[in-house]
């Protein structure tokens, strides 16, 4: 019954990596048509090589996969896949991040990068009704003067970024690192946000609130260790994209029925369920609730609250909300 009111809930997924949609498939086809070699023989083979210890354990074969990204066509099909399996979940809404270092550190131009995903972004508004917003990501392990180079390659673009991130390895490169950066990303128009409390502790969430100036946290499970920490993320109506499968894949959360979204809902904090790497992680973001839903034995009410939370925190004008909004209470009143 619930697995049923999951799939045609209206939602938006605002904690994505488009370089984390990217499944065995199309990374063959994609490896094929650019000639490039991957280490694997097989999609088998590949999927059987997602097994992680911790984040860095993934990023290092996440980054290896982006690798067979060249032309602006394979960010476009990279994208425009994505887009339908939105479609295929009800998902109306997406904020899509995307990490141009790890193309362009590889040759490959900002301009290539942002055009597939933007064109995607754009026929997949048209043809499937799922509108997206885009987040650029600054790679947290390299240095804030790369980030600043990053910045200065989208500013021609700027008309198509919605907002800056933080990603990558967490721990040891804390949010302050990234000060300047995201203070001149605010000043060319950027709305701040950043990955803060995955691995890194609450000091993180701390400096990504008062350093970077973020207004809305991905991840951030560890702000649970910090009750002044969650007294100030519900004073400032801040809220968390929660990615349970990506917890468990990453071993942050040993197993979903220890999982802390329960515990987030009831202290009154504003959570999201995400996807985070649907390719990578076990599951799309219906996969996500669905497993969430059943570890937790959340209610209905929870789940139209969490789809509720999607829409509110995103990062849309209002009355683009309130749109998607009254179609999720339509939808609620006849489920
Ligand atoms: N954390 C940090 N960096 C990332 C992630 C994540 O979950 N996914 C892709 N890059
Ligand atoms: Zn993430």
């Amino acid at each position: 019954m619930l697995k049923n009111f999951i799939q045609n809930l209206p939602k938006a997924e605002l904690h994505l990596h488009i370089e984390g949609t990217f499944e065995p498939e199309l990374m063959f086809e994609i490896a094929k048509r650019n000639n490039i070699q991957i280490p694997f023989a097989s999609v088998e083979e590949i999927k059987a090589a997602y097994e992680f210890d911790c984040l860095q354990d993934f990023l290092d074969i996440y980054y290896q996969g982006a690798n067979v990204l060249i032309h602006e066509q394979d960010f476009y099909d990279l994208t425009y896949s994505y887009l339908q399996k939105c479609a295929a979940q009800n998902v109306r809404h997406t904020e899509i991040m995307f990490d141009p270092q790890t193309h362009t550190d590889r040759g490959v131009s900002f301009e290539t990068v942002i055009s597939g995903i933007s064109k995607a972004t754009k026929d997949a508004e048209k043809n499937l009704q799922v509108s997206s917003l885009l987040i650029m990501s600054y790679l947290r392990h390299l240095s804030e003067e790369e980030a600043f180079k990053t910045l200065e390659a989208s500013l021609p673009f700027k008309h198509l970024i919605t907002a800056v991130g933080l990603d990558s390895s967490e721990k040891g490169n804390p949010p302050s690192k990234f000060k300047n950066v995201f203070k001149a990303s605010v000043k060319e128009g950027y709305i701040p946000l950043a990955h803060a409390g995955e691995e890194g502790n609450a000091d993180y969430v701390w400096e990504a609130l008062d350093i970077l100036g973020i207004q809305r946290i991905d991840h951030g499970n560890n702000s649970l260790q910090d009750p002044k920490l969650i007294q100030e993320i519900i004073k400032r109506d801040i809220a968390l994209t929660v990615c349970p499968l990506s917890n468990t894949a990453l071993q942050v959360v040993d197993d979903l029925k220890n999982h802390p979204l329960k515990k987030m809902l009831d202290m009154g904090l504003k959570v999201t369920i995400n996807s985070d790497d649907p390719a990578y992680f076990g599951g799309q973001i219906n996969t996500n609730f669905e497993a969430i839903t059943s570890a937790l034995d959340l209610s209905k009410d929870m789940l139209y609250q969490l789809a509720k939370n999607s829409f509110q925190y995103s990062l849309l004008p209002s009355k683009r909300k309130e749109i998607y909004i009254k179609e999720l209470d339509t939808y609620n009143k006849n489920n």
